[in-house]
């Protein structure tokens, strides 16, 4: 193909794609299905790899992140980020209401909008194209999360309109919908990781992740409430955010102009009644006057805005007693206490069931049995106990003091120096914690060994066939063949009963034997070591290459490796001066699985596998995932060359952390395309 049909190819797919992105993300409208948008995208993925030199900024395939920030630098807001006044009480709003006309005399509009639950963000864009991003911070400086908040797809990287201001700044609020929320948390919670309490908790979590190719899995999405500029299209916000809208920004369409607090007051009950039926947490309204004009009269207090306050919902709550507590025992054999409590309705749903967290909240409540307690959703989701109801406690009630005993096998509890966690210690015996962990081995992300789900490993560990994960790799035909149960489900009450035949006996059998070629860093995360996820898993194995020096690396040299913290680091140590663990290792190794990282088999490459070819590199600074003598190699083995200095004629400066600042500016001025690790990875790929 001539190189002028592939770049109109490449803009108009672009084009494409990135309208197809808006239909979905901010309109909630798509208008392709998702196999042909993904064909689509795979089509400009192919040519962008061929012609690198024609990828633009706002393609799609950059919205998957790859840069990764070290530490978020502290940039000073243009304009500062404030907060609101808040109130609880209609009557403070009708004050409010009368404040404001009282300091106008001039006729104004109030604009309402969703005080949505999320995290503050001030996108910058210059001609059109983003080019900063900062969360609050200190309301006068914040951190620049730019590369973070471009994965976010309702966001747009370039907007094209021939009016538009050449700079402006737009506010909104990053937020995370509840069941991306909630996926997050069963992800975690199989990863072995600490969940996040709220939605808010998560989506400032996510946006300070260093690596932006884990934000950008992570569904955040973005409401604008405001923007700011010299030259806006109106002089109303209502009129500007509107416009905004227009321009590819997400503008919720509960969005109202009132022309009094009357309407304002209507608009906040209409909203009341179908806050809970929302797909992301909110948390009040905010009501601002709308013309720019008068917002300059009105001004500022020494804190908040007089044109603008916040009227906040109060969390929803029931009242109920609590019948019982009970302890679930995890799979690392972190023992949780729920309450049982006599169902109660709570923002649409029943709640029967509330989390305690740990022993210290049990205690900080002090809890009693058949307790009046106040049970709030948090976040809205998960139900908790906010506070009892001491008055109508009877004399005789018996406190709730954390059960010393595992719950399921009866040895003693213990809590580890600093942590909240009560845990029970029988890591090889405890059948909650047996089943966990191999339930873990299996799992998808670990070893993907699939037909053993639904209660079937529970079923080989009552007939005594397996009693850890290397016992998997034992298994015959004639063990598993036949073998049945009758389940109930706790919920519905209905039962099932789950068999072993032929069919599901051979797929059993084949994924397990599949599952000996997954990669040691899987392998690794599989082994269910306390707190190590599965980004945690892949650092390590990266960076140690195999499962023995893994063992032998002191806690000092583990903790050196990047975003491996104290937890995880204690935790390897831990994990290999236990006798059982070493065993287990000892019968998977036995039984073929990889324990040592693979090294890309470059010497049967044939030249097809050239994708360098006729290409020069200069390597500088310092990488994360390779070092650079190994991206030399990698440069040489796929056709490239390396070469020491900056030339007109170098095609790529690959460039790590740390890099010289002279070397950036001397490739800037010979035009030399700077690319990252990731970008190479996508080269050689
Ligand atoms: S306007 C001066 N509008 O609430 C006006 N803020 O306490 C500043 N927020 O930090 C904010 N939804 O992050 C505005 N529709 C909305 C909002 C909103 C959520 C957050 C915002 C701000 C805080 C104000």
């Amino acid at each position: 193909m001539d190189k002028e049909p592939v770049q109109k190819k490449i803009e108009s797919l672009t084009k494409i794609l990135n309208q197809h992105n808006y239909n979905y993300y901010v309109l909630d409208r798509p208008a392709i299905s998702d196999y042909e948008f993904d064909q689509k995208l795979k089509e400009l993925e192919k040519l962008e790899k061929d012609y690198p030199e024609y990828v633009l900024d706002d393609s799609p395939t950059q919205r998957v992140g790859g840069k990764i920030t070290r530490k978020f630098n502290n940039v000073n807001h243009k304009y500062p980020m404030l907060s609101l006044s808040n109130t609880y009480s209609k009557a403070e709003l009708e004050e409010f209401d009368q404040r404001v006309r009282k300091l106008t005399q001039s006729p104004f509009s109030y604009v309402c909008e969703l005080k949505y639950d999320g995290v503050a963000i001030g996108i910058t864009y210059i001609n059109g194209v983003l080019t900063q991003a900062l969360t609050r911070g200190d309301g006068i400086s914040g951190d620049d999360v730019t590369h973070n908040v471009k994965t976010i797809r309702s966001i747009p990287i370039r907007i094209y309109d021939s009016k538009l201001p050449s700079e402006f700044e737009v506010r909104g609020e990053i937020i995370l919908p509840h069941k991306s929320f909630i996926d997050l948390n069963l992800e975690k919670n199989n990863n072995n990781e600490a969940l996040f309490a709220n939605p808010r908790n998560a989506a400032s979590g996510s946006l300070k992740l260093q690596d932006s190719s884990l934000v950008a899995k992570r569904n955040l999405d973005c409401f604008v409430h405001g923007i700011l500029g010299d030259s806006l299209p109106f002089t109303s916000h209502y009129e500007n955010i509107q416009q905004a809208k227009d321009w590819g920004f997400k503008v919720s369409q509960y969005t109202k102009k009132c022309s009094n607090i009357d309407e304002v007051m209507t608009f906040i009950e209409e909203i009341q009644k179908i806050r809970t039926e929302l797909s992301y947490d909110i948390d009040g309204i905010v009501i601002k006057v709308n013309q720019y004009d008068i917002q300059e009269e009105l001004g500022f207090t020494s804190k908040f805005p007089r044109w603008a306050i916040a009227y906040k919902y109060k969390a929803e709550q029931g009242v109920t007693t609590l019948d019982n507590v009970i302890y679930q025992v995890g799979r690392t054999g972190a023992v949780t206490p729920v309450a049982e409590l006599k169902p109660v309705w709570v923002a649409g749903t029943k709640v029967k069931r509330a989390s305690l967290y740990n022993a210290d909240k049990i205690e900080e409540l002090d809890l009693h049995f058949g307790d009046t307690v106040f049970v709030e959703k948090g976040g809205e989701i998960i139900p908790k106990i906010v506070m009892v109801d001491i008055a109508k406690r009877t004399k005789d009630a018996k406190k709730v003091s954390f059960t010393q005993k595992c719950p399921r096998c009866g040895t003693p509890l213990k809590r580890k120096e600093g942590e909240a966690v009560f845990y029970c210690p029988n890591s090889s015996l405890c059948p909650p914690q047996i089943q966990g962990k191999i339930e873990h081995f299996i799992s998808r992300r670990a070893m993907n060994i699939e037909g053993l789900g639904e209660g079937r490993i529970e079923v080989l560990i009552n007939h005594k066939l397996i009693s850890r994960a290397a016992d998997l790799y034992k298994l015959k035909y004639e063990d598993l063949y036949g073998l049945e149960k009758t389940i109930e489900d706790e919920e519905t009450g209905k039962t099932k009963k789950i068999s072993f035949k032929e069919k599901t006996v051979n797929n059993i059998l084949q994924a397990i034997e599949d599952s000996k070629k997954i990669p040691f860093e899987r392998v690794l995360f599989a082994l269910g070591i306390r707190h190590l996820g599965e980004t945690g898993a892949k650092k390590i194995a990266r960076q140690l290459k195999n499962l023995e020096t893994i063992s032998k690396t002191s806690y000092e040299d583990l903790l050196a490796i990047p975003e491996i913290g104290e937890k995880i680091a204690a935790s390897i140590v831990d994990y290999f001066n236990e006798y059982e663990n070493i065993q287990t290792i000892n019968a998977l190794i036995d039984a073929g699985l990889k324990f040592e990282i693979e090294q890309p088999d470059f010497e049967s490459m044939s030249s097809s596998d050239l994708p360098l070819a006729g290409k020069s590199f200069v390597v500088s600074g310092v990488f994360e995932k390779y070092s650079r003598n190994e991206l030399k190699e990698i440069i040489e083995k796929k056709g490239g060359q390396n070469i020491s200095s900056l030339s007109s004629k170098t095609s790529y400066l690959l460039a790590g952390e740390k890099m010289g600042p002279e070397k950036k500016k001397k490739a800037e001025q010979l035009n030399i395309p700077i690319i990252s690790e990731a970008d190479f990875d996508k080269l050689i790929q």
